[in-house]
């Protein structure tokens, strides 16, 4: 949530700066600004609303130009979307400038103490505060990085700070705790920012901010040091993609784009993963086997869709493993004093690597002594580092903020370690292994089959654009798919939209069942567990004898379904276990298409950020 910019070098840093904020709007998008040093001075804008609008604005009243700035979009959380609390926030001589991600939880005593003392507040933000700790420290410093560094030990919570300051012109200093914050290394130039996207036209170069760290920008070198000064140790790495992947490339939205991406990034979560005989090599998994062998238990934590995909792999990982699963929302698992101890497998799933929810869940399992496994999209982000190992998908950059490709790598991911499980306890043959790994290997070539059918679908959601509830009905794993197409449907259309398990419709929703409302049901296989698709298809004719429109989706040869559907949506042929990955790609389809239809914001949903950084 919120993302940030740094830079110093050769360049027009508000060219830098601005173009940066269109490839992090994804985290944040009520307002936006900028500050730039110039003539000695610090120069700034910032207006609410999108950075669009900021755009405008410096057509109107252009900044001077410089070669040191910041900027900000932001997903407000201490005090409305308005042009004062939009950031970066400036100090009463105006001679610092700071933007901020996350929150400054003891704020408010910090803001009493700065007005007792005469300050003048004009936000209703908890990042103004810093600003004015930071121009007190400089009036008795005179030094940035140290000031930054005594402002940080007074804060509580999470922070990712940028700041800059008038007296010195070629300084862009941050700060990391909990947020994101990324160094991207040019030459004569460096940048500040909460994720790659935002500089890789400039660099590939990369280097990761650990926690509690601060980092000082200099046009001839970077330091990194913690937060009392002592130097840290600097990593540096190379980003494995290039802008052109964090672009539309043709597409009117991200979100397409990255629907048709995903039999690319299927196969290429699978890339490496399987070797010549075709069982599976997860070497990266470097959890020694005895401890994997000695897991009793396995927790999964998650968020929104991420918390689908592991609904979805306990379903794999209790029938290949035999080990008991857990599936717990991130956000509620600490709270409950969940049983933990060294015997547990905790899979914490996350696209960005930076949930808190999820960051905060498996802090508190690896406290417990369990063993945590990430599965996640974004190198070197905090998830992965404070876990015991990391696999991650490899769907490339996901910006739309709806969750599709990762999605799916996720499920990939998921089948793979819940394999490698069964390889390693020897509760799965190597035949049986290789069998699924011959069918998930062909499962990207059958998303592109579906996403080739897609047609029909894009025409039905069109026709539902003004129907104001659909309901998803699952059973099995296709449970967790009709509440994940439940969950696009209300973050992208802003329609009620609910998923049930078919299995419950008679203990309560069936009443809500009414002439012509749409109704989705996902079908699992006849040929896997048929007594399944045999209730479920039960399901469907109780649903159409109450005036339901059905839309089915069905395996192609399922004939049972033909006639209580009043729209079928085909999907290939493939096991019960791993179907998921073809069915949840046509509620994807059909949610984009239906958003844009009713004039939503396809990328960029109301009230909604990508990467959600606070708890
Ligand atoms: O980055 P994460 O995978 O940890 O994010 C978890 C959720 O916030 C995310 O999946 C969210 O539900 C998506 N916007 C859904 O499309």
């Amino acid at each position: 949530m919120c993302g940030i910019v740094g830079y110093v070098g050769g360049q027009s840093a508000l060219d830098v700066v601005i173009a940066g904020l269109k490839r992090l709007e994804y985290r944040g998008y009520d307002s936006a600004g900028v500050a730039v040093l110039a003539d000695g001075q610090v120069a700034s804008a910032k207006k609410a609303g999108k950075l669009v609008n900021l755009e405008k604005a410096l057509v109107e009243r252009p900044l001077p130009s410089g070669t040191t700035g910041i900027g900000h979009t932001r997903w407000a959380t201490h005090g409305g979307p308005t042009d004062i609390n939009a950031h970066p926030h400036i100090d009463n001589a105006g001679r610092v400038a700071v933007v901020h991600n996350g929150i400054i939880e003891n704020f408010a005593a910090l803001r009493t103490e700065l007005t007792d003392r005469g300050h003048d507040m004009s936000s209703e933000t908890d990042t103004e505060v810093v600003a004015h700790l930071l121009a007190e420290a400089f009036s008795s410093r005179g030094d940035l990085a140290e000031s930054m560094r005594q402002v940080c030990g007074r804060l509580e919570g999470a922070f990712t700070l940028v700041a800059v300051h008038a007296d010195e012109p070629d300084v862009v200093v941050g700060a990391r705790r909990n947020s994101p914050l990324v160094v991207g290394v040019g030459d004569g130039e460096f940048f500040l920012a909460s994720d790659v996207a935002a500089f890789i036209a400039h660099t590939r170069s990369a280097i990761e901010l650990g926690q509690d760290q601060v980092v000082e920008l200099r046009r001839d070198g970077v330091r990194v040091t913690d937060f009392d000064g002592a130097d840290a140790d600097v990593r540096e790495y190379h980003i494995d993609w290039d802008a052109s992947a964090a672009e539309k490339g043709g597409y009117d939205y991200f979100m397409l784009k990255e629907i048709a991406e995903q039999p690319k990034a299927v196969a290429d979560t699978l890339l490496g993963r399987i070797n010549a005989e075709g069982s599976l090599t997860l070497d990266e998994v470097r959890i020694p086997p005895r401890v994997l062998r000695a897991a009793d238990k396995v927790v999964i934590v998650a968020c929104g869709t991420a918390f689908h995909a592991g609904l979805i792999a306990k379903y794999a990982i209790e029938h290949w493993t035999r080990i008991p699963c857990e599936v717990e929302l991130a956000s509620e698992f600490r709270y409950r004093d969940p049983i933990l101890n060294t015997r547990t497998l905790v899979i914490a799933i996350s696209q960005s690597g930076e949930t808190m929810d999820t960051l905060m869940a498996l802090r508190h399992a690896r406290d417990q002594g369990a063993t945590v496994l990430a599965i996640c999209n974004t190198n070197g982000s905090t998830i992965p580092r404070e876990s015991d190992a990391v696999l991650y998908t490899h769907a490339g950059p996901e910006v739309a903020v709806a969750s599709t490709k990762a999605f799916l790598t996720q499920l990939v991911a998921c089948y793979l370690v819940a394999l490698y499980l069964g390889q390693l306890r020897g509760t799965k043959y190597g035949d049986e292994i290789r069998a699924v790994i011959r069918e998930l290997s062909r499962i990207s070539h059958e998303v592109e089959r579906v996403l080739e059918t897609m047609e029909p679908v894009r025409e039905l959601a069109r026709s539902l654009a003004d129907k104001r509830t659909v309901l998803f009905l699952g059973r099995h794993v296709g449970h967790p798919v009709a509440l994940e197409g439940a969950l696009k449907l209300k973050e992208l259309a802003y329609m009620h939209a609910e998923g049930f398990a078919a299995g419950e419709l008679k203990h309560g929703p069936i009443a809500l069942i009414e002439e012509d409302l749409p109704v989705v049901v996902v079908v699992p296989s006849p040929r896997g567990r048929s007594v399944l698709h045999d209730k479920i298809v039960s399901n469907i004719q109780e649903i159409r004898a109450r005036g339901a429109r059905t839309i089915v989706i069905a395996e192609e040869g399922d004939d049972a379904v033909v006639p209580y559907a009043d729209h079928l949506i085909r999907i290939p042929v493939t096991p019960t276990l791993l179907q998921p990955l073809v069915s949840t790609v046509p509620l994807q389809v059909f949610a984009c298409e239906l958003a844009t239809a009713r004039g939503n914001e396809v990328d960029q949903p109301r009230n909604l950020a990508k990467s959600v950084t606070v708890e």
